[in-house]
C-alpha cells in the first residue's frame, strides 16, 4: 500500500508505532520496522543524551530500515536536557523525529537542517493547523479514545479525522484506538494516510515489557480505562487499576485544590515499576480504550501482515464487491 505517509518515511505500510514511555526502546522500534511500518524509540525514556545515543545504536544494529525518534515535551519545572537529546538524534543519523506534548517550533530549524522529518502529535486541529504552518512535515492526530494524553477537547476521531482532513495539506496518520485493518481502511477513509498505534504494541511478543502488562491489556475491555490528571489540565488516559483508584479519590476529595505534589505517588516513577517489574497497581500507566479490540500477543510481523492483509480483504472485498452489486 502506497500512501503519502509510506513514501514520506520510506516505509512499506503505513503504520506507525507511537513513543511510549519505558516501551519504545530499540527492541521494540526495530521489530515494527522490520515488519515494514515505522518504529519509534522514545527519547526521554533513557536517563541521558548519552544514553539515548546508545539506544539509537543498538536500533541500527537491529535493523537497516528506517526509525524514529520520539521527543516528549513534558510540563516539567526541571525540564529534561532537550538540547543534548536533539543533539544525540542528530549525530545518531536519526532521519526521522516525533515530537509531542508541546509545540516543537523551537527545535524545528536544527531538526530540518539536519534532514530530519518531523511528525507532530496532537490532539485537535488548531495545533495540527499550527504544526503545518511552523513547517512539521507530518502530523499524528490523536483522538479522545487514545492511550496517553488525548488533551482537553474530548472529540474522538470520528469527529477530529475528516475535520483534519477538511483544513490540512500536510498528511496525517490517525492515532488513538487503531488496532486492526478495519482502523487502518476506516483511517483512509477517513482521509488519513495511515495510522499510529500505541496500546496495541505493547500486547505484541517483542514489546520489551513485563508480561503482566500485556495480558492486562488483553484481559481489559473498552470500559477499564480511566482519565486521569483532569483537574490539572493533564488529563491521561490510563488503565484502571488499585493505583487509579486511589488517584480519583483524591481528585474527587481536593477538587479544584489539587497540586501535582498530592498524586506523586501515584503518578511519578511508575512506568519502570509497571513495565519492567509487572507492579500492574503501581499508579497510573497509560493505555488506549482500544484495549478493548486486543485479543493476543502477537509478533509484530504477525500484526504487521494481519492488519495489511484485512485492510485489503475490506477494501477489495467487502468494499468492492458492495460497489459492483449496487
Ligand atoms: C504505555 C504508553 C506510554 C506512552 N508514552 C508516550 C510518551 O512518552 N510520549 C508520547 O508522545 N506518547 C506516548 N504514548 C501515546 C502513544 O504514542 C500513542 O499516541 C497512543 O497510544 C495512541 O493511542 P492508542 O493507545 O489507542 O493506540 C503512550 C502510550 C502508551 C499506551
Amino acid at each position: 500500500m502506497k500512501t503519502q505517509i509510506t513514501e514520506l518515511f520510506g516505509i512499506e505500510h503505513p503504520i506507525i508505532q507511537g513513543g511510549m514511555h519505558y516501551v519504545g526502546f530499540a527492541e521494540l522500534a526495530a521489530a515494527v520496522s522490520n515488519a515494514g511500518g515505522l518504529g519509534i524509540i522514545t527519547a526521554l525514556t533513557q536517563p541521558s543524551p548519552e544514553a539515548l545515543a546508545g539506544e539509537i545504536r543498538r536500533c541500527q544494529d537491529m535493523t537497516d530500515k528506517p526509525f524514529g525518534v520520539n521527543l516528549t515535551f513534558l510540563p516539567a519545572r526541571n525540564p529534561p536536557d532537550y538540547p543534548g537529546y536533539v543533539r544525540a538524534i542528530i549525530d545518531g543519523g536519526v532521519k526521522i523525529v516525533e515530537t509531542a506534548g508541546n509545540n516543537p517550533q523551537k527545535w524545528l530549524p536544527l531538526l530540518k537542517e539536519a534532514g530530519i522529518k518531523v511528525i507532530h502529535k496532537c490532539t485537535s486541529v488548531r495545533h495540527a493547523l499550527k504544526a503545518e504552518s511552523i513547517g512539521c512535515d507530518a502530523v499524528s492526530v490523536d483522538g479522545f479514545e487514545c492511550g496517553g494524553h488525548p488533551g482537553e477537547d474530548d472529540v474522538p476521531n470520528f469527529i477530529l479525522l475528516p475535520r483534519a482532513a477538511d483544513e490540512l495539506k500536510i498528511p496525517f496518520v490517525a492515532s488513538g484506538g487503531m488496532a486492526d485493518g478495519r482502523s487502518l481502511v476506516a483511517a483512509l477513509a477517513m482521509g488519513a494516510a495511515g495510522i499510529n498505534m500505541g496500546t496495541r504494541f505493547v500486547a505484541t511478543h517483542e514489546a520489551p515489557v513485563h508480561q503482566k502488562v500485556k495480558q492486562a491489556i488483553v484481559a481489559a475491555t473498552e470500559l477499564d480505562t480511566r482519565l486521569v490528571m483532569r483537574p490539572l489540565r493533564n488529563t491521561e488516559r490510563v488503565l484502571n487499576n488499585a493505583g487509579v483508584e486511589r488517584l480519583l479519590e483524591k481528585e474527587r476529595r481536593l477538587g479544584t485544590d489539587i497540586a501535582f505534589s498530592d498524586i506523586a505517588d501515584e503518578v511519578g516513577g511508575i512506568y519502570p515499576r509497571v513495565m519492567k517489574d509487572g507492579d500492574l497497581d503501581a499508579g497510573a500507566w497509560s493505555c488506549g480504550m482500544v484495549a478493548g479490540l486486543i485479543h493476543d500477543i502477537p509478533t509484530i510481523g504477525e500484526l504487521v501482515e494481519r492488519i495489511m492483509h484485512q485492510a485489503e480483504e475490506i477494501v477489495a472485498k467487502r468494499l468492492h464487491g458492495m460497489l459492483s452489486q449496487a
